[in-house]
């Protein structure tokens, strides 16, 4: 059965009121649309812990760097409606942005340290973007607990410490990458990519489990990652913003995976920013 779309806080809050009561935990999959397997496994990861599970859909301008990339990114409601459907998800919340920016809003909510690398340097004022709508879709929907997938793992990472040093009542779960059957990261903005380009994009990853075997194996990691960088450009990527391994839990710079590990990259194909992260095993 297709579960109720909410476009307005003062429905959302009539939904929820009644769950409240009930003392039922919330878990919340906040999405920018355009849903695919990836957000279907969160939100059946959420349905696994949860009583009440609400998937939110809103594209957030505030963390995008131009109105042009906000414009242009997938927007595919009715789809996203029927592919909910099967997985019993109580509402589907896609609230206008005065609901979720009225006039005079004036707050942003700011991470330090953990934005300050990767994408916090190639895509300024994202982070802050992030976690403002999602401080502000924590809070709409009363959410006990919130599901983010390991594929933007900084975002993840991010999102923990506001909630941790805001002392917000809910519990982050990290989700597992889900990756096409070419080991591509599954990913909303595959959908820009060109037949072409697409057939390209598993180097990326390709290329990432190959620096991390190099490291792993006692390469430096500057070596590793300058062969990996020639080995995308020569797969067709025209930038890569980076490719490197930092520690887990602070993001700092890695040589060698002293401590927990992962090899992360941002890299550019055909006009599409392609994004991914996985474990270094040591
Ligand atoms: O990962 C995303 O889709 C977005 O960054 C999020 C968490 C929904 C905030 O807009």
């Amino acid at each position: 059965m297709s579960a109720p779309i909410v476009r307005n806080l003062a429905d959302l809050r009539a939904a929820i009121l009644p769950w409240r009561d009930a003392g039922a935990r919330i878990g919340v999959v906040p999405t920018m649309g355009a849903l695919h397997d990836g957000h279907l496994s969160l939100a059946r990861a959420a349905k696994r812990v949860c009583d009440r599970v609400i998937v939110t859909i809103f594209v957030n301008p505030r963390q995008f760097s131009t109105p042009e990339d906000v414009a242009r990114y997938p927007r595919t409601e009715q789809a996203d409606a029927a592919r909910l459907a099967r997985h019993g998800v109580d509402a589907i919340y896609v609230p206008d942005v005065d609901q979720i920016y009225p006039d005079g809003f004036a707050t942003t909510v700011t991470v330090s340290g953990l934005t300050e690398v990767m994408d916090g340097i190639h895509r300024p004022g994202h982070f802050a973007g992030v976690t403002t709508v999602v401080a502000k879709l924590l809070a709409q929907t009363s959410a006990t607990d919130a599901f983010f997938g390991e594929k933007d793992f900084q975002q993840l990472q991010v999102v923990r410490r506001m909630v941790r040093d805001l002392d917000m009542p809910v519990t982050i779960h990290g989700c597992p990458t889900i990756r096409e059957i070419d080991g591509l990261a599954m990913s909303s903005r595959n959908l820009l990519l060109s037949d072409r380009a697409r057939t390209i994009a598993p180097a990326l990853v390709e290329q990432m489990e190959q620096m991390a075997a190099a490291i792993v194996s006692g390469r430096p990691a500057e070596e590793a990652q300058r062969a990996a960088i020639a080995a995308l450009k020569q797969a067709g990527f025209t930038d890569v913003d980076y490719i490197e391994m930092r520690a887990n839990d602070d993001l700092s710079l890695l040589t060698t995976p002293s401590r927990p590990a992962r090899l992360f990259a941002a890299a550019w194909l055909a006009g599409v920013r392609l994004i991914d992260n996985i474990a270094v095993e040591r």
